[in-house]
């Protein structure tokens, strides 16, 4: 026979995976469960969730082989990726207090998505797009040959001899104009003194840079908006009509979290000062 089960009420329970390291929390997963039935003794029901170790003395490259892919979510790759994405925390990968980072995720999402054997970050800053190839080489299991190069690192994106040979993906990630000053370099495009000259010199990176992707790669612009004095900028606007970065093939708004304007309320006396709360990633094909 079977026990006695009554449907009080229909809810969805969320378990919450967090990597919790001396740097924070870092957001892994949310998994949904749908409960359909409760037990009718028990007042309160909870997800619980518990974490176990393994013994030292296991071998632990095999038990973890022995798990597949699956096992490891961060690495999986997002299949309902479409044209707005979000992601409430940056992810495990990269100096998370490098000012101007950006979170790991699309990056891991497009590498996957593209079967990108090759990378390249022109501006690698705190290390997310090293650390996130690091991670999908190390977890699922791939041999994918990246290269980071940075102005901090002595390498100009303007004037510096590109790499050898050409990649998958050239990630993109430039200064935002100077809404983050990286150095007092006059190449470092966070220096620009005005819209010209930062476009002037976005387009003469992106148009080198595009040099660097395989015919048939990718080229992705991860950048933002900026107000300034009441005005606003679009510092993307020039790229779409540059004839010579590509073919783009996708423009995806993704959401910013935890940016200064969080603080910035609503202004009566300049309602137009809406605070931006996403940047773009654009996508070109070579
Ligand atoms: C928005 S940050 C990149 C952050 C990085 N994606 C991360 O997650 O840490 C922009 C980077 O561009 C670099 N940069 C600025 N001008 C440059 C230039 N002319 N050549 C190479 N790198 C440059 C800065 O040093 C800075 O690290």
């Amino acid at each position: 026979m079977w026990p006695e089960v009554v449907v009080i009420a229909r809810s969805i329970k969320t378990l919450i995976l967090e990597i919790v390291t001396g740097s924070g929390t870092s957001h892994l997963r949310e998994i949904y469960l749908r409960v359909v039935e409760f037990r009718p003794e028990v007042p309160q029901h909870t997800v619980r969730a518990r974490l176990s170790d393994m013994s030292r003395s296991e071998s632990l490259e095999e038990k973890l082989n022995s798990f597949g892919n699956g096992f490891y979510g961060p690495y999986e790759e997002n299949r309902e990726l479409c044209s707005v994405v979000s992601y409430p925390d940056r992810g495990p990968w990269g100096d998370g207090s490098y000012r101007g980072n950006c979170s790991g995720y699309l990056v891991k999402v497009l590498i996957l998505r593209f079967n990108c054997q090759s990378v390249f970050d022109p501006t690698e800053g705190g290390g997310t797009v090293k650390d996130v190839v690091a991670g999908i080489n190390h977890f699922p299991r791939k041999d994918i040959d990246y290269e980071g190069r940075d102005l901090r690192l002595g390498w100009d994106i303007l004037t510096g001899r590109l790499p050898e040979r050409q990649f998958d993906l050239v990630w993109y990630h430039p200064p935002y104009w100077d809404i983050v000053t990286y150095s007092d370099d006059p190449n470092d495009l966070s220096n620009c003194r005005s819209l010209e000259e930062f476009e002037l010199k976005l387009n003469r990176s992106v148009e080198r840079l595009f040099q660097s992707v395989k015919p048939g790669g990718v080229m992705a612009v991860l950048i933002g908006d900026k107000r300034k004095d009441g005005r606003y900028y679009s510092l993307f606007r020039s790229l779409l009509s540059n004839p010579n970065s590509g073919e783009l093939k996708a423009l995806i708004i993704k959401l910013q979290h935890k940016c200064r304007s969080d603080s910035v309320g609503y202004h009566s006396r300049n309602p137009f000062l809406i605070p931006i709360k996403h940047e773009y990633c654009l996508v070109f094909r070579k």
